[in-house]
C-alpha cells in the first residue's frame, strides 16, 4: 500500500471506527494529444498517469452515503433516497449542486449516477461509507476529478455487485462530473482513467467509444514525460471551457453536420467561406487535432515515438492560435522545454492553466527543468511545479 492508500484507510477507521472492506484506486491522467475533440464526438489519445486517488470504503446497515477526504475535515452525508432530490430526478435534469461541498458532488454524484444509469429502478443497495485521499494535483489539468469518481465507480460496482462494464463505469462519471458538478465535459478523462494500461496509451473514438491500447515506447526508447504544472489553476464549470463547446456546436450547426467529428481538413476551405473568423479557428483547431491525433497513432507505430514531436508541437500552436485556451504560463513552458532539445511539448486538458508536458530525454530530464524553472524566473511567473509521469494502469483494487 502507498502512504496515499493508507492515509484513505486511516481517515476511514476515523470516521467508522473499524477497518474498510475495499480499497480501490484510480489515477489521473495526462493527454499525449487530442485536445477538446471528446465532446465534438471526434479522437482523443490519453494515457493514466501514476498518481491516484484512493477509496476505502464499506458498507453501513442504514441507507446513508457518508463520504470524507483529506481535502475537507468535515464528512458530508446524504441519504441513498434522497440523491435523486439533490442532482435532479435523472441525468439531463435540472442541477442542484449548491446543497454539497464541490469536492463531496464527485464521489456522491457517482453514487447517485451509478443507482440511476440504465433509466430504470434503482437497485436496492446499502448504505456505504468513502475516505478519500488522492495524490493527484488538484487543478493541474491532470484529471484528479476522473480519479475519484474511477475509484468511487471501482469501489461502488464492487460492494453493490453492480457488474459494470469499463465503459458503462466511464460513462457514470462522466454523468456525475456533466450533471452532479455541472462541468460539461467530454468522457476522455474518464476512459483514461479507468482503462489505463501500463506503458501505453488508450486511443478511444469518442463516438462509437470503441477504446485500444496504443503502444508509446517511451521507456524502451529512453524518453520521460515532464509534467510542468504552471499553477495557473483553471475550473471547467464556468467560463471558457463551456463557451468553446458552444463554439463546436454552432461551428456543426452552421456546417450542416451532426458533430465537427464529420469534417475533415479538406472541408476547411468551405467553412471559411460559411463561419464567423472566430467560430472557423475553433472549428479549425477541432478538425486538424482529430487528423493529428490519428496521425501520432500511426506514426508512433511505424516511426515510434522520436517521431511525434512535430505533432505535438502543431497540436499546441493550434491550441494558442486558433482554439486560445492556452495562457503565457503554458506557451513559456512549451517554448522552454523546447529551446532546450526536448522532443515535443504541448499544454494537456482542458486549457486556461493546469500544465504542458513536455517529451524529454532521460538525461535531459534536469537540465530542461532548470531551462523551464529559469524561464519562469525571468518572465516574473510563480515557480512551476515540474515532475515525470509514467503510463500506468486504470483503476484496480488494491485491498
Ligand atoms: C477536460 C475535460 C475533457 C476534455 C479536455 C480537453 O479535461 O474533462 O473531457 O474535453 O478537457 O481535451
Amino acid at each position: 500500500m502507498t502512504p496515499t492508500a493508507d492515509s484513505a484507510v486511516q481517515l476511514f477507521e476515523r470516521l467508522t471506527g473499524s477497518a474498510p472492506e475495499r480499497v480501490w484506486s484510480a489515477p489521473g491522467r495526462a493527454n499525449l494529444i487530442g485536445e477538446h475533440t471528446d465532446y465534438n464526438e471526434g479522437f482523443v489519445l490519453p494515457f493514466a498517469i501514476e498518481h491516484r486517488t484512493y477509496a476505502a470504503v464499506g458498507r453501513r446497515r442504514d441507507g446513508i452515503i457518508r463520504v470524507t477526504s483529506t481535502f475537507d475535515p468535515n464528512p458530508v452525508e446524504v441519504a441513498l433516497v434522497e440523491l435523486p432530490a439533490l442532482f435532479g430526478g435523472s441525468p439531463g435534469d435540472a442541477v442542484r449542486v449548491g446543497d454539497v461541498p464541490e469536492w463531496a458532488a464527485y464521489p456522491i454524484g457517482v453514487a447517485w449516477a451509478a443507482l440511476t444509469a440504465g433509466g430504470g429502478a434503482a437497485p436496492s443497495v446499502p448504505g456505504v461509507d468513502i475516505a478519500i485521499s488522492s495524490d493527484v494535483p488538484i487543478g493541474a489539468g491532470l484529471s484528479s476529478s476522473a480519479a475519484i469518481e474511477g475509484a468511487t465507480i471501482g469501489a461502488l460496482d464492487d460492494l453493490w455487485a453492480l457488474g459494470l462494464t469499463p465503459l458503462e463505469m466511464a460513462k457514470i462519471g462522466r454523468t456525475a462530473e456533466n450533471h452532479a458538478v455541472g462541468a460539461p465535459t467530454g468522457i476522455m478523462d474518464q476512459v483514461a482513467s479507468i482503462m489505463g494500461q501500463t506503458d501505453a496509451a488508450t486511443f478511444l473514438d469518442c463516438r462509437s467509444l470503441e477504446a485500444r491500447p496504443v503502444d508509446l515506447g517511451f521507456a524502451r526508447e529512453g524518453l520521460s514525460v515532464l509534467v510542468i504544472d504552471t499553477q495557473v489553476t483553471h475550473s471547467h464549470s464556468t467560463g471558457g471551457y463551456r463557451e468553446r463547446r458552444e463554439s463546436c456546436e454552432r461551428g456543426a450547426r452552421e456546417m450542416g453536420v451532426r458533430s465537427l467529428r464529420d469534417l475533415t481538413v479538406g472541408d476547411l476551405e468551405r467553412a471559411k467561406g460559411i463561419l464567423d473568423d472566430v467560430t472557423f479557428r475553433r472549428v479549425a483547431h477541432i478538425v486538424t487535432e482529430n487528423q493529428r491525433v490519428l496521425d501520432t497513432v500511426d506514426t508512433l507505430r511505424s516511426e515510434g515515438p522520436r517521431a511525434i514531436g512535430g505533432l505535438l508541437v502543431a497540436s499546441h500552436v493550434s491550441m494558442r492560435d486558433d482554439f486560445e485556451i492556452s495562457v503565457p504560463e503554458l506557451d513559456t513552458a512549451v517554448t522552454a522545454a523546447l529551446d532546450s532539445g526536448a522532443v515535443g511539448a504541448r499544454m494537456t486538458g482542458g486549457g486556461f492553466g493546469g500544465a504542458a508536458i513536455a517529451l524529454v530525454e532521460h538525461g535531459r530530464i534536469d537540465a530542461t527543468k532548470a531551462a523551464v524553472a529559469a524561464a519562469f524566473e525571468t518572465a516574473g511567473f510563480r515557480e512551476p511545479h515540474q515532475f515525470t509521469v509514467t503510463p500506468s494502469h486504470g483503476v484496480l483494487r488494491d485491498a
